[in-house]
């Protein structure tokens, strides 16, 4: 729920313009009407907006309230005077953010996640980053290399676009020794090198420019072509990127190197999900373990992370469930081993592209469907579906 607080029926116009038009947005005009507005919805976890045209010391003494009342409100203050000492009188009341009242959409947007996240937690329900955003950049990675990254990040990829028909935009950031352009049998005229050469310049039509189309509809954000390239980009323009692209496209995948680079770290701290490979032998599983424990510390948790076993039917002495547990979780996707995969990457037609539907394609289908962001009426049905203990 999203509260705006302004007597200014001009200023609820122009921000309204920003918002989703859902039924959860509520316009009061004075900090009474907020309190009342609150008590009405009980627990909600709620972003309540302070506009410009409410007095600094009422917004930020309500603000103040909010905050020992310990309620699941997160508030964002417009102001047209920021200041240093407006911007710490706003802290000390706990305000999330404040944005100047020449505010763009993006500005609004990103301090709406993030106020709408910290409602959520304060409530003690991690906010979904599907829910918040429309789009989802989900990067697979291992700390090794051929463990299968590759195959599964463009397969998944074309069968996300073409169970959903969303655009799908794949980004190779194995930097180093990345052959996803190979694998797909393209020839970028450009590829994440000039994107980030162009840094200052970049915007969602710039970006469009340097990605090269593939023939199944996915598009490739290729690797530079000189491996001695990957050390100039660097992680904060990794995460501008992928920001840009989530702005395009409902599913951006990330098809990361074998090893923690501040590139890949980078792109793991926007990630909405992870996908993490993992193979049947004892120093995949030991590095395994490893890597979720670095997803702890980076604040990734288990519920954002697919644990995908590859060549999972290899006969090699260790089975699934003794990864299992060793490693102390499940394996959420198995997939088989196949000479169709090397056969395909031979042929630069990846298993999706055929319309195919081997076991190997049946897999990585179930990973997908995990990831696929749920339709509204799904959602829907689901939390009915919650509500009256089934799934
Ligand atoms: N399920 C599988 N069955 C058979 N071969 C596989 C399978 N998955 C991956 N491979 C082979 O392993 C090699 C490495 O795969 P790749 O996706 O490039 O790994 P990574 O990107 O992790 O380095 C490729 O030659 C591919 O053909
Ligand atoms: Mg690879």
């Amino acid at each position: 729920m999203i509260v705006v607080t302004d007597p200014d029926r001009g200023f609820q116009a122009h921000i309204g313009k920003f918002l989703p038009s859902a039924g959860d947005r509520h316009e009061v005009a004075t900090t009474a009407e907020l309190e009342h507005a609150l008590a009405m919805a009980s627990d909600t976890p709620a972003v309540v907006v302070f506009g410009p045209n409410v007095p600094l010391d009422d917004a930020l003494q309500t603000a103040g309230w909010l905050q020992d009342r310990g309620s699941a409100v997160s508030t964002l203050l417009v102001t047209t005077g920021l200041s240093a000492e407006v911007l710490q009188a706003a802290m000390r009341a706990g305000v999330r953010d404040v944005l100047p009242d020449s505010f763009s959409g993006d500005q609004l947007q990103e301090a709406l996640a993030r106020s709408r996240d910290l409602a959520h937690r304060m409530a003690g329900t991690t906010a979904d980053p599907a829910e918040t955003s429309k789009s989802k950049i989900v990067t697979v990675f291992s700390t090794k290399g051929g463990s299968g990254k590759s195959v599964v990040a463009t397969n998944l990829a074309m069968l996300l676009a073409q169970t959903t028909g969303e655009p799908v935009v794949l980004v190779d950031l194995d930097l180093q020794s990345g052959d996803l352009a190979i694998m797909l049998q393209l020839m970028p005229a450009w590829t994440i090198y000039d994107a980030a050469e162009n840094r200052d310049r970049l915007d969602g039509d710039a970006l469009a420019g340097y990605l090269t189309p593939h023939r199944s509809g996915i598009s490739l954000l290729a690797a530079p072509l000189e491996p001695a390239l990957a050390e100039t980009i660097g992680g904060e323009t990794v995460q501008e990127i992928l920001r840009l692209l989530a702005d395009r496209f409902p599913y951006v995948i990330v098809d990361g190197p074998g090893q923690f680079t501040d590139q890949v770290i980078a792109a793991l701290d926007v990630s909405h999900e992870t996908v993490l490979m993992a193979s049947l032998d004892v120093p995949s599983v030991k590095n395994l373990k490893l890597a979720l424990q670095t997803f702890g510390q980076l604040g990734i948790g288990r519920e954002r992370i697919h644990i995908v076993l590859n060549r999972a039917d290899s006969k090699v002495g260790l089975r699934l469930q003794e990864v299992e547990k060793s490693l102390g979780t499940q394996v959420d996707v198995a997939i088989p081993s196949s000479r169709e995969v090397p056969l395909s990457i031979n042929q630069g037609a990846p298993l999706a592209t055929e319309g195919k539907r081997s076991e190997v394609v049946a897999s990585i289908q179930k990973l997908a469907d995990r990831i696929r962001i749920p339709s509204h009426r799904e959602r829907k049905t689901r939390g009915r579906r919650a509500m009256l203990g089934r799934n």
